[in-house]
């Protein structure tokens, strides 16, 4: 199968694309426009794998997404790219609406314009809001995102319906829980929390620490995506997730012992605006009609993890320095519409 993935250079898009040159006969295409989050040395080694093309590109550029999915023959779409941090999001809203409500359109419609046969929109269970001590989130539960990343997905989500509802696009929806593992950019709690320990620096807990998500393991993440990919049934949503809920202060705990540095080095800082205080998933569905189940339990997954950064100072240095955007300025010449991390 040609598969576009678009968004292929970030964390889940480059774990996703190595796993199906690894396996299968796929042909892939990688549209990404090399955000500060878009990285190319996560996709180290495949720059010259005959089934592989790299495009650098806007999902917002009909005419490049339109001629590329023509020229290539696409017969997937499986939608990574998106501006992806909440923090991010309540700073400057805007961009996440471009990228992730009228980048994903635009996707969907030249999928549309072309008969591509399956597209393969990757969401989040933030879409659902926010749980109370009890329950979990079904694919029926409400949509009531409380952020603007959030929001934007959750938009783009509806999209994806009406555009299977209106169009009969083959459409599949999937909302997947907090993923950890290889490649992930040190924003995000679990890989800063680790460079920050290396680097001897505080470690910033937001709020009172409880807030829990459910984690799972990039690769389980990944392995779902390839069911939905291949088996999914059009017009459907799954959830997916890893039976993995942990408070943020277990987490960076449980980090820390790994690491053997002091609990000393946690900050309580002042909350996130609006932080949702739990999510949880039930991936019922996924597991009964897809036949998927994770294969990392979260301590071990973790603790691999932090085995990977510690093998891979030179991938997040360059990163925590800055020196990967120059890569970037020296190979295309411009730094792209958004800038530096
Ligand atoms: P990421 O920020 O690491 O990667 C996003 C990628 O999209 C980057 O390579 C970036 O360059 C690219 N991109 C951004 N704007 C683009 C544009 N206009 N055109 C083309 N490419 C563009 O994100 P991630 O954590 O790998 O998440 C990937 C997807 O999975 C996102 O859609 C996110 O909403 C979803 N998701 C993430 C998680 C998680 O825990 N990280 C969980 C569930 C769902
Ligand atoms: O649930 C899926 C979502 O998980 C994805 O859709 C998002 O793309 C992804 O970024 C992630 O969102 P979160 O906001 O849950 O992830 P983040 O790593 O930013 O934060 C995880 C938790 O840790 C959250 O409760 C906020 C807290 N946190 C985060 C950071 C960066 C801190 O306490 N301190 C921090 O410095």
């Amino acid at each position: 199968m040609n598969v576009l993935v678009a968004g292929g250079a970030g964390f889940i898009g480059a774990n996703f694309v190595r796993r199906l040159l690894a396996a299968a006969q796929d042909r892939v295409v990688n549209l990404d426009l090399l955000t500060y989050a878009g990285n190319l040395e996560n996709l180290a080694g495949l720059e010259d794998h005959p089934r592989y093309r790299f495009v650098r590109g806007d999902i917002g550029d009909a005419a490049l997404v339109r001629e590329l999915c023509a020229a290539e023959r696409v017969e997937a779409v499986v939608n990574f790219a998106a501006e992806s941090h909440v923090d991010r999001s309540v700073d400057a809203p805007r961009l996440f609406l471009e990228t992730n409500v009228l980048g994903t359109q635009n996707l969907l419609a030249a999928a549309r314009e072309l008969g591509i046969a399956r597209f393969v929109q990757v969401s989040t269970d933030e879409v659902y809001g926010s749980l109370g001590r009890e329950g979990r989130f079904t694919e029926q539960s409400p949509l009531a995102p409380n952020s603007p990343y959030a929001a934007s997905k959750a938009a783009a989500d509806l999209v994806c319906r009406a555009y299977h509802h209106t169009f009969g696009l083959p459409v599949i929806v999937t909302r997947c829980s907090n993923n950890y593992g290889p490649y992930q950019f040190p924003e995000k709690l679990i890989p800063l929390m680790i460079t920050n320990a290396l680097a001897g620096e505080p470690l910033p807990v937001y709020g009172d620490g409880l807030n829990v998500r459910d984690w799972i393991h990039v690769e389980d993440h990944c392995a779902a995506l390839e069911a939905v990919l291949r088996r999914g049934q059009p017009g459907e949503v799954y959830n997916i997730g890893g039976d993995g809920e942990l408070t943020n202060l277990e987490i960076v705990r449980l980090l820390l012992k790994l690491l053997d540095r002091p609990e000393s080095l946690i900050r309580f800082v002042p909350d996130r605006p609006g932080h949702d205080r739990r999510y949880a998933i039930d991936s019922a569905k996924i597991r009964r009609e897809l036949g998927w189940a994770p294969g990392w339990r979260p301590a071990e997954g973790i603790a691999a993890t932090v085995r990977w950064y510690l093998e891979h100072r030179p991938w997040w240095e360059k990163i925590r320095s800055g020196a990967y955007r120059d890569y970037y300025e020296r190979l295309y010449g411009h730094g792209g519409r958004h800038g530096a991390a």
